[in-house]
């Protein structure tokens, strides 16, 4: 089935699955703090996005800051000839260093997101970016707004096609998206065990996309994590940062374990598997969404983009799953 979305009111067009790129980017660190996902075999990462491209899958989400601008340089590598059949996104915000590896912290200021600019695409070897994206999701809002003239300048210049917000507050996303017209997706937590129902009624006032990361909850409603195997130490799951709350000690923890098992038989209907299930559920609940998955090998593409011939839950189905996540908070 081919099922598209358009990036809000940019009127690009994606398919309605994305590809996140973030784990493709391999190792970096701040300080000793991994903040990639481990070790990548780059080839596998290059025939994972060419079996997206031959699944439907044209949307790719990455960020400058992923493995110290590794995501983007493997990722420019596999769409080498390409570029004119996908979507690129990536974002700014998160400084670091290409040869120690090593994130150097945040920087909102208008001169760094033009320069970062400058290093995206040279990375990706590549004129023009599809989407910008400012990586701060707790920036000051007049912060975040002076950067919107210079960001309409971009497109204007046709550097990018358009920008948006990763962030999960939405007084902020609505600021943002209000104070100019490029401004296309605003990217949101969201999966099948922790909706967000503000951003979403936000993006849909402001007819922005919502870019879903996380939507298989770092892997957990994969359902492998079930068994309560341990991911390395060199992954940052496994020195989960205080944010990130499913992993402890790189285990799953048995509250989130107990959720996944909760909603699988009604995230399953179908003939889905759990993630195709959960990525059904974020098709349901909003016709602005646009799951990304981080996909590190042809085996996940493959499920994931699997979900696509599947379409979204139904009604009944949707509803089952929220009335068994409602049970589950009460
Ligand atoms: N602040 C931000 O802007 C921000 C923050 C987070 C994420 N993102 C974006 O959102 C994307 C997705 O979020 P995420 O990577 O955090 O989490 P996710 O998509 O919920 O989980 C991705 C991970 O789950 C595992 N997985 C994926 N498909 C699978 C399958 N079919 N079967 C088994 N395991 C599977 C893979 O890791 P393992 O195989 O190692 O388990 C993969 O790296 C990122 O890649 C990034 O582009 C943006």
């Amino acid at each position: 089935m081919t099922m598209t979305r358009t990036l809000g009111r940019s009127g690009i067009e994606v398919s309605a699955l994305g590809m996140g790129c973030w784990a493709i980017g391999g190792p970096y660190w701040g300080g000793t703090q991994p903040y990639g996902w481990g070790a990548v075999d780059d080839d596998e990462s290059v025939r994972t996005i060419h079996k997206g491209l031959d699944l439907g899958v044209d949307f790719f989400d990455t960020a400058s800051s992923y493995g110290a601008g590794h995501s983007e340089r493997v990722l420019g590598r596999a769409l080498r000839g390409r570029r004119d059949r996908v979507v690129i996104a990536s974002k700014f915000g998160n400084t670091f260093d290409e040869q120690s590896k090593q994130a150097l912290g945040p920087n909102g200021s208008v001169e760094y997101m033009r320069s970062c600019l400058d290093g995206i695409l040279r990375r990706l070897d590549t004129d023009y970016l599809d989407l910008y994206q400012f990586h701060l999701g707790d920036a000051e809002i007049h912060d975040a707004v002076a950067l919107v003239d210079p960001l309409e300048e971009l497109v204007r210049q046709g550097k990018i096609r358009a920008y948006g917000w990763s962030t999960d507050d939405p007084h902020r996303a609505e600021e943002f998206a209000n104070a100019g017209a490029g401004c296309a997706a605003i990217q949101v937590h969201l999966n099948a065990l922790e909706d967000n129902a503000a951003m979403l009624r936000v993006c849909a006032a402001q007819g922005q996309a919502a870019i879903n990361r996380g939507p298989l909850a770092m892997g957990l409603l994969s359902g492998k994590y079930q068994d309560g195997h341990a991911v390395g130490r060199d992954d940052i799951r496994g020195q989960a940062p205080q944010w990130l709350r499913y992993f402890d000690n790189g285990v799953a923890t048995p509250q989130w374990r107990a959720k996944v098992e909760a909603v699988r038989a009604a995230l399953t209907v179908g003939g889905r598997t759990l993630a195709q299930g959960s990525l059904g559920w974020l098709w349901a609940r909003s016709p602005a969404n646009i799951p990304i998955p981080g996909c590190r090998t042809v085996e996940q593409i493959e499920e994931n983009a699997g979900a696509l011939e599947h379409g979204p839950l139904s009604l009944r189905e949707f509803e089952e799953v929220n009335r068994l996540v409602s049970e589950l908070e009460a």
